[in-house]
Order: C-alpha cells, then structure tokens, then sequence
C-alpha cells in the first residue's frame, strides 16, 4: 500500500501551511519527515487523515492495484483503508485504563487475537492494561498511544514526534517498539523536529520540510550533507 501525496496546498488561518508537497509513504519502508517547529508536519499528517482538506492537489491511496482518491475522502474512511495515527502529545485518556482506551479506539472490546498482537509487541503494556491513563509514565503513555493506534491493524502508521519530551533510556524503548512494528510489516511515516541522530536506528528515508514546501528527499543519512536542506531546516 502506498500514500501518494501530490502537489498538496492546505491553508490555516486564511494562509498556506502546505506549499505544494509531493511525498510518496509506503507500507514496505519507514521515512522520517523533518522539520522544525512551525513547518508544517503536524498540517502535512492531519491533511493525508483527511481531518483537514486541501484546496489544492491530491491525496492518492493505491492499495490492491486499485488507485483510491483520497482527497475529500473523510477521516475514518481513510483510517479505515489502512492508516494509522499517533497524534502529537498522545492524546490518551486519562481518566481510562490501558485497555479501556484501545477499546475506545476500535469502537467496542478489542479482538482476542489483535489484543495478543499487541502485548506481544508491547509486553510492559499488558502489565499496565488495569491502570488509568493518568498513572502512567510518558513513556508509557506513548507506548498506549502507539498501541491505539494499532488496533485496526493499519498497513501504515503516521506518528508525530513520537520521540519527543522523552528520556533517553525511554527513547531507546520506543525505538526498539517501532522496529518491532516495522518487522511485523507495518510502514512508518515519523515526524522529526530535527534530531537526525534518533531517527537514524528508525527510518532508511527522509524528506525535509520548511515551511510548507518539501526541500529535501531522499536518505536519511546524507540530509546532513545537502546544502539546501542544512539551510532551510537548521540554518547552517
Ligand atoms: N489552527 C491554526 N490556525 C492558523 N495557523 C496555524 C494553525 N495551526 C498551526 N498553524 C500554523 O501553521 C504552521 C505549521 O504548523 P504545524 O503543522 O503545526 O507545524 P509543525 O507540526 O511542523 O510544528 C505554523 O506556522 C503554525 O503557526
Ligand atoms: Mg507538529
């Protein structure tokens, strides 16, 4: 499966946030996107989901040979073809357990076997499943966020900033979560504001972002090296 984001312009408060961003994310690779604060990655994720609308490009899903147009689709159609999100700052409830939450993410008690699939990937998780979102630790807390966002078995997962705020032995944790997830055939689209080192163990290719426009694609271990990029997303 593969989401083919083409010539994508989006507004925010009467201005364009999204300048004409092509990208393609697929479900047999793992990308980080990087940018800084205010680029516009949060836009990019919410305009693919279909929770923000695009006045101009397209949003294409090409899945089983078929071509899906995406664009106008609504938010849980889009989710419901294989897409799935950990939104910045997780967004869990706190006043739920563990497995209330992933509950009321799939809509009603979560399948046996999918909840299996879960705590095998997850197995820190499962010791938490009675405990109130509000007791966990933020790692925990991504850890469920991640979970959530599992429990339709999306082809791919967006995550924004999943690493962010987070210790460094915690980092390490949901690093080695994303790869097991990675193994298990999920694809990942990672957001990034500019931490290159701790996307390395995670994604093969990058895209760059800079305010609104796409200025760097390509590997993740050469962005460094690219005049433009170095520019526009650290200012060297
Ligand atoms: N609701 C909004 N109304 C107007 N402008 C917004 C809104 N949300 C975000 N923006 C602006 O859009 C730009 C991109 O924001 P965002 O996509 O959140 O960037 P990032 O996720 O890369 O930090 C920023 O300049 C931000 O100030
Ligand atoms: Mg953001």
């Amino acid at each position: 499966m593969k989401i083919l984001v083409r010539d994508v312009w989006t507004k925010l408060g009467g201005i364009d946030v999204l300048r004409g961003v092509t990208l393609e994310i697929s479900s047999t690779s793992s990308i980080a996107l990087i940018g800084r604060n205010g680029a516009g990655k949060t836009t990019l994720l919410r305009t693919i989901l279909g929770i923000l609308r695009p006045h101009k490009g397209s949003i294409i899903i090409e899945k089983d040979g078929e071509h899906i147009q995406a664009t106008q689709m609504k938010p849980y159609k889009i989710a419901r073809l294989g897409i799935g999100y950990v939104p910045q700052g997780r967004m869990i409830f706190p006043d739920l357990t563990v497995e209330e939450n992933l509950e009321v993410a799939y809509g009603s008690p979560v399948p046996p076997d999918v909840l299996e699939w879960i705590y095998t990937i997850m197995p820190d998780l499962k010791k938490l499943r009675k405990r109130l979102g509000m007791y966990l630790s933020g790692g925990e807390q991504q850890m469920l966020a991640i979970a959530r966002a599992l429990v339709r078995r999306p082809k791919i997962l967006l995550l924004d900033e999943p690493l962010e705020g987070l210790a460094p032995k915690i980092v390490k944790t949901i690093t080695k979560t994303l790869r097991d997830i990675r193994e298990e055939g999920v694809g990942l689209f990672i957001t990034e504001p500019g931490n290159i080192k701790r996307v390395k163990p995670l994604a093969e290719k990058a895209y760059g972002i800079d305010r609104g426009e796409i200025v760097y694609s390509g590997n993740l271990d050469r962005i460094l090296q690219d005049p433009l990029a170095r520019k526009r997303i650290w200012g060297l």
